[in-house]
């Protein structure tokens, strides 16, 4: 959940630090740090608070001078942010900075209170910063191997020792860590964001690899001191990608990209017509065999998963199951060896999702990873990985790679029926096409933003707001009302329309505005009547349904309409309204859009 930099080279360390910080804010945003070598000595600024804070502290008392150097921004687990729980911990001796959990901390700490140490934080990180000085003995790779042998949990680390003033250490376990490449200095950093403004080249670390990275070099070994050759890696990301653009948020541009992004994920997927999705490693054979599907994944990725399971049931007749990944992996789920299980993931580094990977992986089934970032943890461990081309994703909230994880979902679904004989290839052809449409029509979509602007307007004093939807309208206002939510801060639920005489309806009063999702020709009417219903009991109601539909002033107070495209692709349209929605209310209501209160945008943390 946290941020990781470091820098061995020509350049100003702390300069690079901080900017290299800048890009990976968006993994924690409570406090943040960095340790460099000052002649000879390690010179430690951390501050609780955002990473402009750090600044201004260095500003007024002035920033650490050097060339070789760590940096960290957090998302707190053990300890409330704070200055002394900031990163980096250690002692004069030895300095680290840390992503992850250590699991036996308490036993470690207690052993080394025995031992004389004394500690100043609550973190977990602390202990390990004084396990490793405890056991120095003047080879790092030593001390490291040793610390690796006793430390249980996840972590990536990078680390400093003062009798190694030109050199960063590194080393990980379940959370990611890179080593980017230049010339004449060296990095290494949580994801290939930060490097992108001075290299492309990178090494993936690999589980407890120790690197030994310098101006001119970078060495990685085994904890037994045995040199590991590792293949150069070269980010297909350009340093553009990572900038605002000229938006006022990363959430505003990720919704505008995701036109681009659709095409740039479908378009080597698409052969004669067809979905191919072979070269990833998924024959029709496979397809034709599997006897279910399970979906596993977090918030907005399960999302997508929930409208996967509508149009792969739908086409292909296959029975599917969605699966929250925290819940999958203790629900002791009857995975068999013909089932396939689908981990999707933007980061690939989550880590209820990874446990769930894992999990499928040890009852024989079949993995396929929908992930965005290469070489990450899930993409690396699934049998197949499909990745999704959207670019870096750095709001919290996620938008372009919900609608990306959506596109493959329906290459997915398209192809699966088509290989179980449950379409025609004329009609796979015929979907296949429309979706390669979608692009388009998606830039008109991102033309009504005045109107959500509007809506916007009228819910930014709501306390609480029902998304309401039948089918896959309904799946996605769940990722609705988690996009409001997650960063205006307004409760929301997303309701089955028709579930809501059950029960929630007695929460409705005009207190309580409505959006419902309408896009569903065959469920249409259905909807409608569930409209009047809450209009009836005094909510406004807004509602997002197609051009070709009319709907009267005294059924729905406002309408937002979107081109009508095949009933089955019109999440693909219909999400940007909610996005929008989501991202007016939260800047009318001065909400930190981009990074939202108590969240991070990789969990890698359980
Ligand atoms: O990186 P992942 O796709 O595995 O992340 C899963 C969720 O944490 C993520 O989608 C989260 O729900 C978003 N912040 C929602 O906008």
């Amino acid at each position: 959940m946290c941020g990781i930099v470091g820098y061995v080279g020509k350049r100003e360390c702390a300069d690079v630090l901080v900017d290299g910080l800048k890009r990976l804010e968006y993994r924690g945003y409570d406090s943040s740090g960095i340790a460099v070598f000052q002649n000879g000595k390690i010179a430690v600024e951390k501050s609780k608070g955002k990473l402009v804070d750090l600044e201004s502290k260095m500003e007024k008392q002035g920033k650490p001078q050097g060339h070789c150097g760590i940096g960290h921004t957090r998302w707190a687990t053990h300890g409330e942010p704070s200055d002394i729980n900031s990163h980096p911990h250690g002692n004069k001796r030895v300095t680290i900075v840390h992503n992850g959990i250590i699991e036996n901390y308490r036993q470690i700490k207690e052993f080394l209170i025995g031992q004389g140490y004394g500690f100043e934080s609550e973190t977990d990180t602390e202990t390990v910063a004084k396990l490793l000085d405890y056991f120095y003995s003047g080879d790092p790779i030593e001390t490291i191997s040793k610390m690796i042998d006793k430390v249980n949990g996840s972590y990536a680390l990078g680390i400093l020792f003062r009798d190694f003033p030109d050199t960063v250490f590194a080393v990980r376990k379940e959370s990611p860590l890179i080593i980017g490449l230049g010339e004449g200095e060296n990095f290494i950093a949580s994801d290939v964001t930060p490097i992108l403004k001075y290299t492309k080249n990178y090494y993936l670390l690999e589980y407890n690899e120790i690197a030994v990275i310098k101006e001119d070099s970078v060495t990685i070994c085994t904890p037994e001191g045995k040199e590991i050759h590792k293949e150069v890696h070269t980010a297909d990301w350009d340093v553009d990608a990572a900038e605002k653009g000229g938006y006022e948020h990363f959430m505003l541009k990720e919704i505008n990209e995701q036109p681009v992004a659709i095409k740039t994920t479908i378009a080597p997927r698409i052969q004669e017509g067809m979905p191919y999705l072979e070269e990833s490693g998924l024959t029709m054979e496979m397809l034709k065999n599997y006897r279910r599907i399970f979906v596993v994944a977090c918030g907005t990725a399960m999302h997508a998963g929930l409208v996967g399971k509508y149009v792969i049931e739908k086409l292909a007749r296959v029975e599917v199951t969605v699966d929250i990944a925290s819940e999958f992996r203790y629900r002791d789920p009857l995975i068999e060896k013909e089932d396939l299980v689908i981990l999707i993931s933007q980061s690939g580094e989550t880590a209820d999702t990874y446990a769930a990977l894992k999990m499928a992986k040890e009852r024989g089934a079949d993995t396929l990873g929908i992930v965005n970032v290469k070489g990450s943890t899930i993409a690396r461990e699934s049998d197949i990985v499909i990745y999704t081309h959207a670019g870096p994703e750095i709001s919290v909230a996620s938008t372009k790679a919900y609608s990306v994880q959506l596109s493959i979902m329906y290459l997915l679904a398209f192809e699966l029926a088509y290989a179980k004989g449950a379409i025609s290839k004329e009609r796979c052809m015929e979907l296949t096409k429309q979706l390669a449409d979608i692009p388009e029509k998606l830039n008109e979509v991102l033309g009504i933003k005045e109107r959500c602007q509007f809506i916007a307007s009228r819910l930014v004093n709501a306390e609480s707001l029902l998304y309401i939807g039948r089918g896959l309208d309904y799946a996605l206002s769940m990722e609705g009302s988690l996009k409001l939510k997650e960063i205006s801060y307004i409760h929301s639920e997303s309701y089955a329309a028709g579930e809501l005489k059950h029960g929630t309806i007695s929460l409705v009063t005009e207190d309580m505005p409505v959006i419902a999702v309408a896009t569903q020709s065959n469920l249409l009417e259905k909807t409608i009547s569930n409209v009047k219903e809450v209009k009836a009991r005094g909510a406004k109601v807004n509602v997002i349904c197609t051009e070709d539909v009319e709907i009267g002033k005294d059924v729905a107070n406002h309408l937002i309409k979107i081109p009508k495209m095949e009933d089955l692709l019109m999440p693909l349209l219909a999400a940007v309204p909610m996005q929008y929605i989501a991202y007016y209310t939260a800047v009318l209501k001065g909400c930190d859009v981009d990074q939202p209160r108590n969240l991070a945008k990789s969990v890698t943390v359980e």
